[in-house]
Formats: C-alpha cells, structure tokens, sequence
C-alpha cells in the first residue's frame, strides 16, 4: 500500500477535519491513504465525501466521472502500519497532546526520507509537537478551516527549529489543492483562532448575560458585519468542545483574563451540547 507512485499522502484521523482535508487532496489527484482507530468514523467520513461529491456533481460543479475518481482514489486504513510511506502525512486526531505526541511518534516514519510531517492542530504549540519526532526541521503547521473543501485558507505555522525548505513546500502543496496559503509563527491560537475566539466568546457572555437571544446576537454579527454566519451558529459548527480547548490554551500560554472561557461554554460542553455534532449546541439540529 505504498504511496510512492504519483502524487500521494496521509491523513490521520476522519474526523471533521481529516476527512474535509483527504477530500480536498483526493479531489487535486493525490491517492490519499486516511486512517483513523475507530473505523467507524472512517465509515462516516468516507460516506460523507461521497455525498459532498454527489451534491458537487448533481450541481454541475463537477463531472461523475471525476467524483468517481476523486472517491476511488481515498484508501480507509484499518491499520495504522499499513498506511505506507508518503512525501506529506497530516495529522488531524484529537486536540490533546499527549495523544498527538504519541502518534507523532509512532508515524515519523511513515513519511519519507525528505518529506513532510504536517499537524492540523489549532492551537497546539508547532515547536512542541515538533520536539517529539527527530525531525524537527522537516515538521509544521497546516492549519485547514472549516468546512475545509470550502475555505480557501491554510495557516502555515512555523514552529521554532521548522526549516525555511518546508514552509516553502508546505505553501507549494497547499497551493497544488486550491487552497491560500499564509504564513504566520508558532504563538497560542496563531493568528486566527486568537482573534476568532474572543469574539466567539463574548458572544457567548452576551447570551449568558442575557444582552440578547441566541438568533439576536447572531443576526447583528451577520447583518453588521457581514458575517457568513453568526458567532454562536459558528461555534456549533466548530465544535463547542473545539472552542473551549481553544479558549483554555489561549487563557493558560497568553496568562490574561481575557481569554477565560465563558462559564455558559463549559456548561454546555459538560452537557455534550457540543453542537452540530452531537445536533444540540446553541441550536438544535435535528
Ligand atoms: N462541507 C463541505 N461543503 C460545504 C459544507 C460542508 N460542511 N457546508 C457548506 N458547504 C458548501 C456547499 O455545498 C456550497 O457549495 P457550492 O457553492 O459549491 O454549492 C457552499 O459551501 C455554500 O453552502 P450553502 O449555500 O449551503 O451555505 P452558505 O452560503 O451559508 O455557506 C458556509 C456555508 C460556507 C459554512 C458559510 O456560512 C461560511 O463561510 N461560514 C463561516 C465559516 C468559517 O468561518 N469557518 C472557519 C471556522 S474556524 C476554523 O475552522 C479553525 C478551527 O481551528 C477552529
């Protein structure tokens, strides 16, 4: 099952982002090896990318014919030593590090000799998770966004020993599927999730705090901002769960009160309200 004919990689973990990330890979003609320990996320993953492509086909948007090669040329495997050897392994598990050190680990040799290890992690330190492979120099941020076949963005993130070479083949590679690549450094929550999710949290004190409904606070952010989607529908999207680790991460290396997480987001998050995923979140989804 080696990927070293034509263009391939890895994604490890199917979860919200690693199957948006296998999907935008498969469809710029990478076969795309994806695994995840519990299969049946892997089974959820790849039925949803069939129903994307499926909608992407039924709006002319994309030929059958391309569909069918996009979904035949994403590989689920069972078994994490059978994912074979690849210029670019993303890593996209759980937001813990002591799960993502582990993994790490055990898959820098699944990449090959010069190739990239790559994390998704949003707010985990690149320079961190970097120390826990040898090599260092050739490991980095690649930070998707949500839906990832939709948003044009990928942070790349430097961490402290990444090398100038890498950054350069990370933005090339994020350029070879579409997508935008913008440097920034290794810092809590990079650039975009330490802007995004005060804002995400206030939002949350002023439902808490009554200033307005749920619907309310949203329609202001949309109609006066011009927001595709208001800050709460935005979190239920996330992942109420995603966004209090944020929070916490931001709150604990940036050492202001600023970042704490508002009391009504921890509530929720102890209720599984964790949004459209668990379909309960500041709206129901059923
Ligand atoms: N997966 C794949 N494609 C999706 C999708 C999903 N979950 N949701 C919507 N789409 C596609 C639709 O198929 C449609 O495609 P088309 O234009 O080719 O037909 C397109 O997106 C627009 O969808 P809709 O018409 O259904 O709905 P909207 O126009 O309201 O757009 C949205 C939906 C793209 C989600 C838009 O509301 C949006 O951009 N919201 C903001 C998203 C955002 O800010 N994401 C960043 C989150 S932060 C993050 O991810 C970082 C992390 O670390 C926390």
């Amino acid at each position: 099952m080696s990927g070293s004919q034509g263009k391939s990689m890895a994604v490890i973990g199917a979860g919200t982002m690693g199957r948006g990330i296998a999907q935008v890979f498969a469809q710029s003609g990478y076969e795309v090896y994806m695994h995840d320990t519990v299969p049946a996320a892997m089974e959820s993953a790849a039925g949803q990318i069939e129903k994307l492509l499926k909608r992407a086909v039924d709006k002319g948007k994309m030929s059958a014919d391309d569909a069918a090669a996009t979904q035949r040329r994403i590989h689920t495997v069972p078994n994490l030593s059978n994912i074979g050897r690849h210029p670019l392994i993303v890593e996209a598990v759980i937001e813990n590090p002591d799960v993502k050190v582990e993994l790490l680990g055990s898959i820098q040799s699944m990449v090959t000799d010069d190739g990239i290890l790559a994390t998704n992690t949003s707010s985990i330190s690149i320079t961190q998770l970097a120390a826990a492979t040898d090599r260092p120099d050739r490991f980095i941020g690649m930070h998707f966004f949500n839906p990832v076949p939709v948003m044009k963005l990928v942070e790349v993130v430097r961490g402290l020993q990444t090398s100038d070479e890498t950054v350069k083949r990370t933005i090339a590679l994020a350029e070879s599927v579409g997508k935008s690549p913008v440097e920034c450094n290794d810092h809590p929550g990079f650039v975009a999730n330490r802007v995004l999710m005060p804002m995400i949290n206030e939002a949350i004190f002023a439902l808490q705090e009554g200033v307005a409904r749920a619907e309310a606070i949203d329609d202001i952010m949309k109609l006066g901002m011009n927001h595709p989607m208001g800050p709460l529908a935005l979190a239920d999207l996330i992942g109420l769960d995603v966004c209090l680790d944020i929070l916490q991460v931001l709150h604990r290396d940036l050492g202001e009160d600023r970042y704490r997480p508002c009391p009504l987001l921890r509530k929720m998050v102890q209720a599984r309200r964790l949004g459209r995923k668990t379909k309960q979140g500041f709206y129901c989804y059923e």
